[in-house]
């Protein structure tokens, strides 16, 4: 039998609900409106399409939103000068600055710099390090969080499962593991992390009951790399040449979708799978970061 679509739009529609009746509830409330800063240095489309998407939700969720588009010859002086006055706007609860940023920009410099508390991307040491202790009070990566979200919405809890993590990245593969592994409800896997130097790659992810891709290589992962009735999710996102699609590409996930489907239990589809939860999370954040800046429990 074929794989189970885990419908990440749907679940994510559902988490916006949710946002929204928060945003609703702040303004009746507490007379407060959240509010996120998104900030792109240069013109890589892709980006320009992923901050597009960020601002319009938020108009949605009644957010406050200011986009800040720097060129893409923007200097760190110009790109920290904004982020400081950012970090001191009382409109602003998060700020968000679009990775990857052009050559010239020392993205660890940025991300350090942005206040601790308005980091909705769980960027900064101090969050990435509250996360990995397991600390309620700062923030969780957007990615890693729609990923446990859409499992825990789809019926699967990783307790005692074997979670194998392809990829080993800041934004994804590292706190997806991290979470995956803590001790806590819809936590509580054993994980292992592959990436590019791992020998015995497809030994390892067919142990998986739990297989995620994150390494940003187009349909790297094939059926025989998978055990059967494993949950796939896919967190690529790469263009690939088409002459047949729009604007001569289309968009394939991490793995060969309809093979490994045919083996899998449940399998995230790209797009519609991670994708909007990620978005669905960063709202959450910001009316988290909102929560916490105005003292409300
Ligand atoms: N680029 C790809 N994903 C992300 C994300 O979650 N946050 C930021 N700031 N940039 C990204």
């Amino acid at each position: 039998m074929p794989a189970s679509i885990i419908d990440g739009k749907m679940i994510a529609a559902k988490v916006h609900e949710e946002n929204a009746e928060e945003v609703a509830a702040l303004a009746r409330d507490y007379n407060v409106q959240p509010g996120l800063a998104v900030v792109l240095v240069g013109d890589d489309p892709a980006s320009r399409v992923y901050v597009n998407m960020k601002v319009r939700k938020c108009k949605e969720l009644g957010i406050y939103s200011e986009k800040h588009v720097l060129e893409k010859t923007a200097s760190m002086d110009e790109v920290l000068a904004l982020v400081d006055q950012l970090n001191n706007d009382t409109r602003i609860n998060g700020i968000l600055v679009q990775s990857p940023p052009p050559p010239q920009i020392d993205e660890d410099a940025v991300v350090a710099a942005i206040n601790p508390a308005k980091d909705v991307d769980c960027f900064h040491a101090e969050n990435v390090g509250k996360m990995l202790i397991g600390k309620q009070d700062g923030f969780v990566p957007c990615t890693p969080y729609g990923i446990m979200k859409l499992l825990e919405r789809s019926g699967i809890d990783p307790s005692g499962k074997h979670a194998v993590v392809i990829g080993r990245s800041n934004i994804v593969g590292k706190p997806m593991m991290a979470l995956l592994v803590q001790k806590a409800k819809g936590a509580n896997a054993t994980v292992t992390c592959v990436h590019s130097r791992t020998k015995n790659l497809a030994e390892l992810t067919r142990q998986a009951d739990i297989l995620i891709a994150a390494i940003g290589k187009p349909e790297f992962v094939t059926a025989d790399m998978v055990k059967k009735g494993a949950v796939v999710v896919d967190v690529g996102i790469n263009r690939v040449d088409d002459p047949n699609g729009r604007d001569n590409y289309q968009l394939v996930g991490d793995v060969k979708f309809d093979e490994v489907a045919a083996k899998a239990s449940m399998i995230t589809p790209v797009p519609g799978g991670v994708g909007p939860m990620t978005i669905a999370m960063l709202m959450h954040n910001t009316i988290k970061a909102c929560k916490l800046q105005n003292g409300i429990g």
